[in-house]
C-alpha cells in the first residue's frame, strides 16, 4: 500500500481554543452587528480570517528570538536578517520595516507621485491603497482568465501583456513601474509562471520601466512553479525564487506570510540610489535602517523564517492541507475559485447563493452563515470591501464576490479542515432557505468593512 501523505512537523507547544454554541454565536455575532472583525478572538473555533502572522513559529525560530540584539545600530541580528534576505532574493540592499504595507509606503514615497499610473496584477487592497493615496492611479492587467472561478488555469495570476503593453503605451512617462504580485492574493492565491515575469521584463525593458514585486507569498508562488511550469521539476525551491527575483529591481515583503513571523517586512533592492532615497523614508516613518520598527528578535526569526519557508517539504505540507480542504469542498459541489489556490480557499458567493440580491453583501451574508454554523471565521472579499466609487458615493460591485478562507501556516490539523468542510456542506444543503443578506446601518468613508456595522434583512 502506498504510503499517506503525513506533515513534515510534528506538535510542540499547543493553544488551547474553546467551542462554542450555536446559540451564543448567533448572540455573539449580531452584537458585532455582523462584522466577523468585531468578533473577539475567543469566540471564533477555527480562525480563518487571514494567513498574514498568524503561522505557528518553529522551536528554532522561537530559540533565535532569545538571541535578539537590541542594539538601536548595527545589531546582530540586523546582519543576520540582511544575510538571510541577501542570499534567498538575491538583492543586495535591504530595508527592514514593521509590515508588508510599511515596506510599500517607504519604496512608493521614492517611486510613486501624484498622476502616475501603476499596472500591475490585481494589486492587493493596501499596494492600491499607497498608489492611490499619492493620488496615483492602479491598472489592473491580469489575465481574464483569473475572474471566472470555473476556468482552469495554471497561472491564474499572470500579467495579461496585451493589456500590460497598451498601457504602457499609452501612459509611457507616467508609469513609475510594473507590479507584479506573487502569488496574486485577489485572484486567489494563484500564482504567476517565471515565463511571465520574463515577458514582464521583456516589456519593461522595452519601455524602460522597473518592477516591483509584491512577495508576500513568494515561496508559495514559487512551489507551484516546480510543479507546473516545463522545465522547473528538478530545480530547488531556492533556485526559483532566485531565478524570479532575477526579473524584478526591488521586491516589497510582508514577512507576515511567507517568513512565517508574526510581525515584521522588508523592502529588498539592487540599485544602490534607489536603496539611498528610499533610507531618507525609511528613517521617517520606520526608524534607524538596521530594525526598520522591528526589535532586534524579530529579525532573528524572519532571517530563519525564510529559509524554513523556502524548504519544500514545509511547502508541501502547507500546500497539500489548502488542498485538502478545497478538495473536500469541491467534492461537495461547492463553488470554488480554481485551481485550489496557495494561501486560501476562495468560495465564490454569487454561485453559492445566487438568490442573494448584490445589494445584501452576498459573500458577508456566506461568512456571517459559516461563523454561526461553526465557529469557523473566514473573510468577505466582495463589495464590502469595494467601498462605494469615491466620486459617486454608490457601491463599487466587483466582478467577484468571494468569501476566503485563509490558512495560517503550520497551525491547524486536517481535522478542523475536515470541521470547515462540513460545515460548509451543511449551509449548501440549506441554501436555497437563505433568502436574504444584510443592510449597512453606519459604515466609514474608506476601508468600511473593518468598522462595518449590519443589520439583517
Ligand atoms: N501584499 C499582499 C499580496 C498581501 O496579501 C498583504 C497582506 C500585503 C501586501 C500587506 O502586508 O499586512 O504585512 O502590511 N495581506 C493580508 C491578508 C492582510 O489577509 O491577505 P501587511
Amino acid at each position: 500500500m502506498e504510503l499517506p501523505f503525513a506533515e513534515s512537523y510534528r506538535i510542540k507547544m499547543v493553544e488551547p481554543i474553546r467551542r462554542s454554541t450555536r446559540a451564543e454565536r448567533e448572540r455573539w455575532i449580531k452584537e458585532a452587528n455582523y462584522n466577523l472583525f468585531n468578533l473577539k478572538s475567543e469566540y471564533v473555533f477555527v480562525d480563518l480570517l487571514t494567513d498574514s502572522g498568524t503561522g505557528a513559529m518553529s522551536d528554532r525560530q522561537w530559540s533565535a528570538m532569545m538571541l535578539g540584539d537590541e542594539s538601536y545600530a548595527g545589531a546582530s541580528s540586523f546582519h543576520k536578517f540582511r544575510d538571510a534576505v541577501r542570499e534567498i532574493t538575491g538583492f543586495e540592499h535591504v530595508l527592514p520595516t514593521h509590515q508588508g504595507r510599511a515596506a510599500e509606503n517607504v519604496l512608493f514615497s521614492v517611486l510613486v507621485k501624484a498622476g502616475d499610473i501603476v499596472p500591475g496584477n490585481s494589486h492587493f487592497d493596501t499596494t492600491k491603497g499607497h498608489i492611490e493615496f499619492r493620488k496615483a492611479r492602479a491598472v489592473d492587467c491580469t489575465i481574464d482568465e483569473a475572474f471566472d472561478t470555473t476556468v482552469i488555469h495554471p497561472f491564474k495570476g499572470n500579467v495579461d501583456l496585451d493589456k500590460l503593453e497598451k498601457v504602457l503605451k499609452e501612459n509611457g512617462p507616467r508609469v513609475p513601474f510594473i507590479i507584479i504580485t506573487i502569488t496574486c492574493n485577489s485572484s486567489g492565491g494563484q500564482p504567476v509562471s517565471i515565463g511571465n515575469m520574463k515577458a514582464v521584463r521583456q516589456l519593461a525593458d522595452k519601455y524602460g520601466k522597473k518592477i516591483v514585486m509584491d512577495s508576500a507569498r513568494f515561496a508559495e508562488n514559487a512551489y507551484f512553479i516546480k510543479l507546473r511550469e516545463d522545465g522547473y521539476q528538478d530545480k530547488t525551491i531556492r533556485e526559483i525564487v532566485l531565478e524570479m527575483f532575477s526579473c524584478a529591481d526591488a521586491i516589497t515583503m510582508s514577512a507576515k506570510k511567507d517568513a512565517i513571523v508574526n510581525i515584521g517586512g522588508f523592502v529588498a533592492m539592487r540599485e544602490k540610489e534607489l536603496y539611498f532615497n528610499s533610507s531618507v523614508f525609511e528613517v521617517i516613518y520606520e526608524g534607524f535602517l538596521t530594525y526598520g520598527g522591528l526589535a532586534g528578535r524579530d529579525l532573528n526569526a524572519i532571517a530563519l523564517g525564510l529559509y524554513e519557508g523556502t524548504e519544500f517539504d514545509y511547502l508541501e505540507t502547507r500546500i497539500k492541507q489548502v488542498e485538502y480542504l478545497g478538495n473536500m469542498l469541491l467534492a461537495h459541489g461547492i463553488p470554488i475559485q480554481q485551481p485550489i489556490g496557495g494561501h486560501a480557499i476562495f468560495l465564490d458567493a454569487k454561485r453559492f447563493l445566487p438568490q442573494v440580491k448584490k445589494e445584501e453583501f452576498v459573500a458577508q451574508t456566506l461568512a456571517v452563515h459559516l461563523y454561526i454554523e461553526a465557529g469557523v471565521r473566514g473573510v468577505e472579499i466582495g463589495t464590502l470591501l469595494a467601498d462605494r466609487d469615491p466620486v459617486t458615493r454608490e457601491n463599487r460591485y466587483p466582478e467577484l464576490e468571494l468569501m476566503r478562507l485563509a490558512i495560517p501556516r503550520r497551525v491547524y490539523t486536517n481535522n478542523h479542515m475536515e470541521l470547515v468542510a462540513v460545515a460548509l456542506k451543511n449551509i449548501w444543503d440549506r441554501r436555497n432557505t437563505i433568502r436574504s443578506g444584510f443592510r449597512i446601518v453606519r459604515e466609514a468613508p474608506i476601508m468600511r468593512h473593518f468598522t462595518v456595522e449590519l443589520e439583517k434583512i
